[in-house]
């Protein structure tokens, strides 16, 4: 190889590094950084009061179901989070906007929740927090608090952008009986009444979200599943590499937003 060429190569990886996730190859901004609003945004005056009053607000409870758990012990000889991570989660900061990224061995894409699940399984020995699981949802909220407020901020790691790429199309495809594609909802139809939901622009910065319909806290993936069956679509199963790579798609699009702990919505 000359030496230009080895020098081409280089630079091409450079740009690809710097670049990739602030605008990766075919893939286009369809909000302007400007026009990006939470759900939050989109909501009537009773949830946002609910979510702003620090002691109705029902996500709350979570959190110090959270709190505890994270210094509770996996079992007689297995330790807790806190051994760990040091005490009241303050290690976790900026953490929960990074995801979903490529897990640190297998280089599989995780959300937050899959990691929790790898640390309470491998390393703390103890028994699995299933998907959904109360246990689960409140550790997943916990670990965020330490992240309030802070805009979601993707890693700028190119081996991510062939899942952004797969998440934007997946996110652009028409599926179900009704034939309709995320983007058909939540970018040309946000703002506008669908029954008796305003649609938003279908932002991923308030997960795990207490939802009144639900009267529970909920992940991302079961809330994407919700908008699956509103479309008459049969949703990947749970834990799917889709669900991840759509959630990358949504965290990118929503890049500068902050992550809001604990959101309420409809
Ligand atoms: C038929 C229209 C429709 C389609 C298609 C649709 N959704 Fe939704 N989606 C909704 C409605 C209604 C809600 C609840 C109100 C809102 O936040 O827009 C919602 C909520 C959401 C939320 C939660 C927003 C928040 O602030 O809590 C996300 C994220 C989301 N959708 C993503 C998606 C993705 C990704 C797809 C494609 C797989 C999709 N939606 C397809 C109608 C739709
Ligand atoms: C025996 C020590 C140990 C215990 C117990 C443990 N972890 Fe971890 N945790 C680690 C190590 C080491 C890493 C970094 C390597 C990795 O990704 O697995 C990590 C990584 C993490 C990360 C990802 C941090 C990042 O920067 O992305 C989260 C989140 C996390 N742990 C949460 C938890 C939670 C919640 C618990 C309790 C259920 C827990 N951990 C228990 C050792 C531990």
């Amino acid at each position: 190889m000359s030496g230009a060429w080895q020098w081409l190569v280089m630079a091409g990886w450079l740009l690809l590094g710097a670049g990739a996730l602030s605008q990766p190859p075919h893939l286009s901004r369809t909000l302007a950084p400007d026009q990006v609003r939470s759900g939050l945004a989109f909501s009537g005056p009773d949830v946002q009061g609910l979510q702003a009053d620090g002691f109705a607000n029902p996500g709350l409870l979570w959190l110090v179901r959270g709190e505890s758990l994270w210094a509770q012990r996996g079992g007689p000889q297995n330790p807790s989070c806190q051994d760990c991570h040091g005490l009241q989660a303050g290690s976790m900061k900026g953490v929960a906007v990074q995801y979903p990224k490529l897990s640190s061995g297998s280089s599989t894409l995780i959300n937050l929740e899959d990691q929790i699940r790898v640390c309470r399984t491998r390393r703390q020995g103890a028994s699995d927090w299933g998907f959904e699981s109360a246990e689960l949802l409140a550790m997943t909220l916990y670990v965020s608090e330490a992240s309030k407020g802070l805009t979601l901020r993707l890693s700028p790691d190119p081996r991510l952008t062939v899942h952004l790429q797969a998440g934007a199309s997946l996110y652009q495809r028409r599926q179900g009986q009704l034939n309709l594609s995320c983007a058909q909802c939540h970018d040309q139809q946000q703002g506008r009444q669908l029954y008796s939901d305003r649609l938003s622009q279908g932002q991923p910065n308030g997960y795990p979200v207490y939802r009144l319909e639900w009267q529970t806290l909920g992940s991302l993936e079961r809330r994407l599943r919700s908008c699956y069956a509103g479309i008459r679509a049969e949703p990947p199963p749970w834990g799917d590499p889709q669900m991840r790579q759509l959630a990358l798609y949504l965290t990118w699009r929503g890049d500068g937003l902050p992550l809001e702990v604990p959101a309420v919505r409809k």
